[in-house]
């Protein structure tokens, strides 16, 4: 088979196993990795070892992951808060596609986190014994989770996280909680400017008041970034506020979305703020909306009616002084779906359902195909249909990017315990990854492949350092570009501390002898505010085809 055939190949088999694809473009395909991983992956994070730290909640009933024996009973803070011999939590391996059980006793359903500058995943709130604990995984062999009971000033529950300049997180909001704290709390905090932040304490955000629907809410898992001149962008039910969390302070009102249509949960859209060209002689910074549901839906669903789910994004420039949401229309209407930075700049829109909201039981008609966002085509041919899945991934489903540019998928639990029969959507114990088109075979000629640097360099703000690469067919040095990725912590439709980076670069050059290779010039990333400290994927781009990625970790 040649690498057209192999790609037709898998577009024919997508097609006899009875999936409803009507687009004569069949880009992308999936490959099952698990089939059943023992739980619902609610929860996930890439972290620099290349593991993936998945999780969902330990009120879930049991799972089908079992647990040494020792540690059947959970005791926490003191207290014995469950009996099962099962885990809600598992550590899973890239390379050798297996995982591992971790043992975690409080909570950590509906939480929030992020991966910090010293590579370990800090993951805050969950539910009940569990809504103020904080959990820290360290990216090492035989690690297990380290619990912080009360680690939090008060609880959160749906919140959202965001890696600051300074290293530490900001936590912010979460179900009744209209307010945002910081991890590491300041004062223990050797990192922290004392001027800037000043007590332990939860600072009040009326945003959060303001944008909650009530008993329907709207405005959970508020979708939140970090601006380059250090700022926060907050979106919190249809509209979006500029905010120093410094000083409190609102620094910007942004306009409502047109139609005024809820996209926070339970009326789940997704969000990602579109790539930073540091090659520009100044840096735009637009944010993107995508799907959600409209107003009244989730009452709706709740009674039984299932109503269309959005089918709108809304495109702002936070940097223009007039910012205005430019809107536009996907091919498919979609909530519950997830955004996800490519490693070429594009956007994926994966997983989620055409109707109904988020909430047990209350999302229908799974959406099936990925569609890719191209930002920078013009207005009209920016999305393309992908290859769909077989597998429903509805409310409880997540999506990450790998080091390989494959997206791992998993997860899809609308239900308040695992249920395998009977279900609507049955809970989903397995894992898949999406094959994006530019993983098709036909590419791979012109696919870079990184020499050095070797994994794990550090680099400092604003250092230039040389990669080298090659590329099978002939390069064309016009399209090379060199991009980085925080990896994100990807629960309920929103990838926290999602950023993708185009950095600057100088002239290709080529050397021929030994080995023909060519290498380019790279400037790291100038300033926290554009790039945190911590670890970072690195890709080499040629012709929209990335590399795979290599870890960076940019020092603080
Ligand atoms: C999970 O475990 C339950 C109970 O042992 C079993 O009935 C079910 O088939 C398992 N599900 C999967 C997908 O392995
Ligand atoms: C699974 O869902 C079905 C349909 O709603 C329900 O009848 C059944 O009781 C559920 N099973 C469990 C274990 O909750
Ligand atoms: C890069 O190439 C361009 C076009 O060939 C040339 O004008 C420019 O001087 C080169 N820059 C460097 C730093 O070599």
């Amino acid at each position: 088979m040649n690498k057209q055939s192999v790609v037709l190949f898998f577009c024919h088999v997508l097609l006899l196993a009875g999936m409803s694809f009507s687009h004569s473009t069949c880009t992308g395909y999936w490959t099952l990795l698990q089939d059943a991983m023992g739980i619902s992956a609610m929860h996930m994070q890439l972290l620099h070892n290349d593991r993936v730290v998945m999780f969902d909640g330990t009120d879930l009933g049991p799972s089908n992951v079992s647990f040494p024996k020792a540690k059947c009973s959970r005791i926490y803070n003191g207290r014995r808060i469950g009996f099962d011999c099962t885990t809600h939590s598992v550590e899973y391996d890239v390379a050798t596609n297996s995982f591992r059980p971790l043992a975690i006793q409080s909570s950590m359903w509906c939480s929030s986190g992020g991966a910090v500058h010293y590579g370990a995943l800090v993951q805050t709130g969950g539910f009940k014994a569990g809504d103020r604990t904080v959990r820290i995984l360290k990216p090492c062999r035989g690690c297990d989770w380290e619990e912080i009971p009360m680690g939090l000033l008060t609880r959160r529950w749906y919140a959202t996280n965001h890696i600051l300049p300074d290293g530490s997180q900001i936590i912010v909001g979460g179900r009744n909680s209209f307010s945002y704290e910081f991890f590491p709390k300041p004062a223990s905090f050797y990192w922290h400017l004392a001027e800037t932040k000043s007590a332990a304490k939860a600072y009040s955000l009326p945003f959060l008041v303001q944008t909650n629907d009530g008993e329907t809410e709207n405005n959970l898992y508020p979708f939140v970034f970090l601006h380059i001149d250090g700022s926060l962008f907050i979106f919190a039910n249809n509209r979006a506020i500029l905010f120093d969390y410094s000083k409190n302070r609102v620094l910007k009102a942004f306009p409502e979305i047109r139609g005024g249509n809820p996209r926070n949960y339970p009326s789940t859209g997704s969000a990602v703020m579109l790539p930073l060209d540091l090659q520009a002689k100044s840096i735009e910074v637009e944010v993107m909306i995508c799907g959600g549901a409209p107003k009244g839906a989730h009452i709706k669903a709740r009674n039984g009616v299932f109503v269309k789910a959005l089918k709108t994004c809304a495109r702002i420039k936070i940097t223009s002084p007039n910012p205005k949401w430019l809107i536009e229309i996907m091919p498919l209407p979609r909530v519950m779906g997830d955004m996800l930075l490519l490693p070429n700049g594009n956007v994926l829109l994966i997983n989620g359902g055409s109707f109904g909201t988020a909430g047990w039981e209350l999302g229908r008609k799974p959406v099936l195909n990925p569609v890719l966002y191209r930002p920078n085509k013009p207005p009209g041919a920016r999305f393309e249909m992908n290859a769909p899945s077989k597998i429903p991934r509805m409310y409880h489903s997540t999506a990450i990017l790998l080091r390989d540019g494959r997206i791992l998928v998993g997860g899809s639990n609308p239900h308040p315990v695992y249920n395998f029969s009977g279900a609507l959507f049955p809970t989903e114990l397995s894992i898949e990854a999406f094959h994006p088109s530019y993983l098709d075979p036909q590419f791979l000629a012109l696919r870079p492949t990184i020499l050095t640097p070797w994994s794990q360099m550090m680099l400092l703000h604003g250092q230039t350092f040389k990669v080298e690469f090659t590329v099978i067919d002939e390069l064309d040095p016009t399209a090379v570009s060199v991009t980085m990725l925080a990896p994100p912590f990807n629960t309920h439709s929103f990838s926290m501390n999602q950023r993708l980076l185009v950095l600057g670069v100088g002239n290709v050059t080529t050397n021929i002898w030994p080995d023909l290779k060519y290498e380019v010039e790279v400037s790291a990333p100038v300033g926290s505010n554009i790039a945190p400290p911590g670890f970072y994927l690195l890709f080499v781009v040629h012709q929209c085809i990335p590399s795979e990625g290599i870890w960076i970790q940019i020092l603080g």
